[in-house]
């Protein structure tokens, strides 16, 4: 695992968006996976950037996102199908077709865990996996305790998380329990994964995820076994590595 430690927020999403878009320059054809939450959200405004000045171009790219809430159609302000169209394709030269994020309201959420699985599988495989980290260590939607070999699947979202992301909703009763989830095996499918943590809050959850035990309770320590891994991290998440 490689760690890079950028001095605050904006110089973290320069390096992972540099780092990104000297891979899809190099592989037109790139599948990238993407998050959701806040922590991305600098590097997707340098994409942009550099999406307008002709630097990247994400023409024959195919994204594709970790998680959806379940139960909430692509179209409701809080899904994440909503919040990538708002925050990052409907800026840049990508194909709309080319772009995959969970249906939060498939009829049948366990085939088209499946049929996501099958999906990636048949795009070729992940190129790059980004994240972002829990307080509590889970990337995706992969809660502590989550089992190590899960493909996409559903979960029932642990209280912390419902309540960090009750920010987003009305109130707390509005943010759904269940999401659909890339699961830790499909991520660590991943031929390279950039992990992307900012901020103080951040910094227990990255050091146990770098020096702690590889444990299911703390789901982002499982990629001390990637063998293509890179955190870019500001220095207050930085701030608890030695
Ligand atoms: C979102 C996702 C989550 C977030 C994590 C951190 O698609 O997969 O694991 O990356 O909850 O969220 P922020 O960046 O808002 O702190």
């Amino acid at each position: 695992m490689k760690i890079a430690v950028q001095k605050d927020y904006d110089a973290m999403s320069l390096c992972a968006a540099r780092l990104t878009a000297e891979e899809i320059n190099k592989h037109p054809e790139l599948v990238l996976g993407l998050a959701t939450g806040s922590t991305p959200l600098g590097m997707y405004r340098n994409w942009i950037r550099m999406v307008k000045d002709s630097s990247l171009s994400f023409a024959g790219v195919t994204t594709f996102n970790l998680d959806e809430y379940l139960g909430l159609p692509p179209n409701h302000p809080q899904s994440y199908r909503q919040f990538m169209n708002e925050q990052l394709f409907r800026y840049i030269d990508i194909n709309p077709a080319r772009t995959f994020v969970p249906n939060g309201i498939s009829p049948d959420p366990l085939r088209h865990c499946k049929e996501y699985d099958l999906r990636i599988e048949k795009a070729g495989g992940i190129d790059i996996q980004i994240l972002g980290i829990g307080r509590n260590g889970h990337i995706g939607f992969n809660e502590p305790g989550e089992d190590f070999g899960q493909l996409t699947h559903v979960v029932k979202l642990s209280e912390s998380t419902r309540q960090a992301n009750s920010r987003f909703f009305p109130s707390l009763d509005d943010v759904p329990t269940h999401a659909i989830t890339m699961g830790l095996k499909s991520i660590m499918k991943a031929r390279k994964v950039i992990l992307l943590a900012s901020g103080e809050d951040k910094s227990e959850a990255v050091f146990r995820a770098v020096f702690g035990d590889v444990t299911e309770s703390h789901p982002a320590s499982i990629l001390q076994l990637h063998p293509n891994c890179i955190f870019v991290l500001d220095e207050a998440a930085a701030s608890k590595i030695p």
